[in-house]
């Protein structure tokens, strides 16, 4: 799978902006709650959200029948690792996966002494994996940040790597702060100079299309329909490949 020069200068602008707030500031670029801005997190209070997210999700999916093999699964964009490492309780073996190598440093201080887990650096809208290895992709905040032409192909490889029956959960945004589009924000507020992460919205009818395209299975679309403080609306949804 090709990228056209556009994709991999925009993909090159965002692995340089990841890699500066992962320098900088990991947790918060992961989770940025305003008032845990400048290292405000306390790491076993963020490490807990990572917990219970995935305990929720595992709930949520029995709930709605959604059955899957605890065998391999894929942490894309997986950051310091806050949903690795409880995944690494679930599944036999996880891979994280990321732009990022301060985020991965991060995640590889997380993972520590964690046996069943491995980290991955890629910058590429090819995933690094042969087909069908995978039992679970998720990618969680992460489409919402690469630039808007590339989340098919990332939708199409994490099929790719899914073995048959396997399933893929990732979240995107309907709305971002100044409503449709795609906006550049600094990493610092104020500093032209600033490396900038993108931020993303893609409307429900364009995932609808671009999952018909790769025959998957929807097994779940979960519309977020609260306001949100800083105003990006999410959805997640999850699909099967048959
Ligand atoms: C908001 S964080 C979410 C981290 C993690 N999924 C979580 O929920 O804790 C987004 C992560 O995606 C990574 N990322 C952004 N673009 C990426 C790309 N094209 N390929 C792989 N990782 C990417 C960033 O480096 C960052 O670690």
């Amino acid at each position: 799978m090709t990228t056209s020069p556009l994709e991999d200068h925009e993909l090159e602008a965002c692995r340089k902006g990841w890699e500066a707030l992962g320098a900088e500031d990991p947790r918060f670029a992961v989770l940025s709650d305003p008032c845990k801005r400048g290292g405000g997190w306390d790491p076993q209070v963020f490490d807990e959200t990572g917990r219970r997210q995935i305990e929720d999700a595992a709930r949520l999916l029995a709930c709605h029948g959604v059955t899957f093999k605890s065998g391999a699964a894929l942490d894309f964009g997986c950051g310091v690792a806050r949903l690795t490492a409880p995944l690494a309780t679930t599944f036999e073996r996880v891979v994280g996966l990321d732009i990022s190598r301060p985020m991965l440093e991060g995640a590889r201080a997380r993972l520590a002494g964690v046996e069943n887990a491995a980290l991955v650096q890629s910058s590429s809208t090819s995933i690094p994996f042969r087909d069908r290895v995978f039992d679970a992709v998720l990618a969680h905040l992460v489409l919402i940040h690469v630039p808007p032409a590339t989340v098919p192909r990332y939708l199409a490889e994490f099929r790719r790597v899914l073995n048959r029956g396997g399933i893929c959960t990732f979240t995107v945004a309907t709305q971002v702060p100044h409503g449709q589009g795609t906006q550049r924000i600094p990493i610092r507020a104020g500093d032209e100079l600033s490396p900038r992460i993108l931020l993303s919205a893609t409307p429900r009818d364009q995932v609808l299309a671009w999952l018909a395209a790769l025959s998957v299975k929807i097994e779940m679309h979960l519309p977020d329909d609260t306001p949100q403080a800083d105003g990006v609306q999410f959805e997640t949804w999850v699909f099967r490949r048959i």
